[in-house]
């Protein structure tokens, strides 16, 4: 068990100090055990009791991410920073953002935030982010007119992987006899079972498809009528049951079941993702019997994915504090540059995607650099020139984004080749991004930020004039003057 840690109530070094910059601190000997801890913010200290879950640094290492453990620290100059969970006394997670730091020699420090409310939108936005991404892999399957019995089977693996769920059953309705036959099932423990037919109207399946209704038991055990429970459920051992009808044009093609263990509790996204599968599935039925072809709606596909990337930016927004307003100028801005610099049309969406995220590393920033009131230290600006390189990290997983990532990875880049991460230089650095930086650092310069007030319009124009050639494509400035004359006319003091 446990070493019994408790929050002793000795002195930590300047208490306050303490408290106002950090929710947990921890104490550790040089070899990386931990000594003690001290909950700071009232929040936490309500949420946990006694013992801290943790005994040693390296159980809050990732192991991917921090191959060498503590010696990762060590190499890591001064600070290295941590990112982990805690579990509450009432079972809920909170995540920590720490620094690690040498306290003196024999001792080192950990302070950390509180940053839960962060990473619950994050890790929210990567579930939709994955559920996106096998839904686009099942239209591909379903536009590319495989066998229906794949297409099922791809459908249930999604549900299983994406939702959850346990086990799940799709039946297809035979519209002649009004029969409902098993055509598909995965995570079930009997093989299958092609001989199984079922009646319109009895059991569960039977009444999703007589009643065209969702049906859901959350708990199989206080309602269950053995006439409702067909033959392949029998040896199993489910809590909770969801049922849909697959329609479409009116018709029900199918049952989509659904199968968990214990108790299902879904939200309403949840939900509708389920529902979203159905749709998929009836879809991917009703082509294979018509032979029709597909005419995918990828115009309603390309709407959930930039719902999506919505969803990042507002993340980001809250964190940042920039207005989202800005982002979207920026986006705006630099497809309207990119056109009138002879980009391709087709390339355009994924220059608007890209600028909209350009800055999605930054969520991998602690708070008390991104809103730091001043200047950054040497140290805080080796964490903050990371950012392209988290966007890289974040973003390449997600196929549809691959034509976007020049502008998070490049935006810092300069044209003189003194930029970041990896000094590109000139011609180098892709026009898309030379057209996204001038944008990118207008709009900054004309912004609040944490730690200077806005510019006047005027001088940030005078800024880029300024850098042309320096930080800027100088093939890139006109047209961006240009643009800006256009809208503002009295700024620019140049006439094309
Ligand atoms: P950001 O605020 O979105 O700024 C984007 C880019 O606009 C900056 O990239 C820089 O090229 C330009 N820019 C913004 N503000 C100024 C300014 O006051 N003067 C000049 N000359 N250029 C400016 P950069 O420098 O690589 O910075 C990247 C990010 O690092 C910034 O994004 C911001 O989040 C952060 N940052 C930069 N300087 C500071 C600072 O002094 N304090 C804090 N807390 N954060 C900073
Ligand atoms: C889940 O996290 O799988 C269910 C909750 C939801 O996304 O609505
Ligand atoms: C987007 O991908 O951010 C939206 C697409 C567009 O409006 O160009
Ligand atoms: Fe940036
Ligand atoms: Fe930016």
């Amino acid at each position: 068990m446990g070493n019994h840690l408790t929050t002793r109530p000795t002195d930590l070094p300047f208490e306050s100090i303490l408290k106002s910059s950090a929710d947990l601190v921890v104490v550790l000997d040089s070899r990386g055990n931990i000594l003690e801890y001290r909950l700071t913010a009232p929040h936490l200290v309500e949420k946990f009791s006694g013992e801290f879950p943790y005994q040693q640094i390296g159980e809050l290492l990732p192991a991917g991410k921090y191959p060498g453990g503590l010696d990762a620290f060590y190499q890591s100059g001064n600070i290295l920073p941590i990112e982990f969970p805690l579990t509450a006394s009432d079972g809920r997670t909170f995540w920590f953002d720490g620094r690690l730091s040498s306290l003196s020699p024999s001792q080192l420090i950990l302070f950390s935030r509180d940053i839960t409310k962060y990473k619950q939108i994050e890790l929210r936005m990567q579930q939709q982010l994955r559920r996106l991404t096998g839904l686009r892999r099942l239209d591909l399957a379903i536009a590319s007119n495989l066998d229906l019995n794949l297409l099922l089977h791809l459908l249930l693996e999604q549900a299983a992987i994406l939702l959850p769920v346990d086990a799940s059953a799709l039946l297809l309705m035979n519209s002649e006899t009004n029969l409902l036959t098993l055509a598909a099932s995965k995570g079930l423990r009997s093989s299958i079972h092609s001989s199984i037919f079922l009646k319109l109207g009895v059991g569960y399946a039977g009444q999703v498809a007589l009643e065209r209704k969702r049906i859901h038991i959350p708990n199989l055990a206080g309602s269950a009528k053995s006439d409702a429970m067909p033959p392949y459920l029998q040896d199993e051992n489910f809590t909770s049951y969801i049922g849909l009808p697959l329609i479409t044009k009116g018709r029900t093609l199918g049952v989509l079941e659904v199968f968990h263990s214990s108790i299902l509790q879904p939200e309403a996204e949840w939900l509708e993702f389920l529902d979203i599968l159905a749709g998929r599935g009836a879809i991917a039925i009703d082509n294979a019997i018509l032979f029709e072809n597909l005419q995918k709606s990828s115009a309603e596909l390309g709407m959930a994915y930039d719902a999506t990337i919505e969803g990042w930016l507002r993340t980001l927004d809250l964190r940042d504090r920039e207005t989202e307003g800005h982002t979207r100028r920026v986006a705006d801005m630099t497809v309207q540059l990119a056109y009138a610099m002879g980009v391709a049309k087709e390339e355009l969406i994924h220059i608007h995607r890209g600028a909209i995220l350009h800055d999605i590393g930054k969520v991998a920033i602690p708070d008390d650099i991104l809103r730091k009131p001043g200047p950054l230290t040497e140290e805080e600006w080796n964490i903050m020139r990371k950012h392209p390189a988290i966007a890289v990290e974040i973003l390449t997983p997600i196929r549809y984004l691959s034509p976007a990532l020049d502008i998070p990875h490049w935006h810092h880049e300069r044209w003189d080749g003194n930029g970041y991460p990896d000094k590109l230089e000139g011609e180098q650095i892709p026009l898309s991004t030379r057209v996204f930086t001038v944008a990118d650092v207008y709009h900054a310069l004309v912004s609040d930020r944490p730690y200077r007030n806005a510019w006047s319009k005027q001088k940030a124009i005078e800024y880029i004039k300024e850098q042309t050639g320096k930080s800027f494509d100088p093939g890139v400035v006109p047209e961006f003057l240009k643009l800006v004359q256009k809208n503002e006319p009295s700024l620019v003091g140049w006439r094309a």
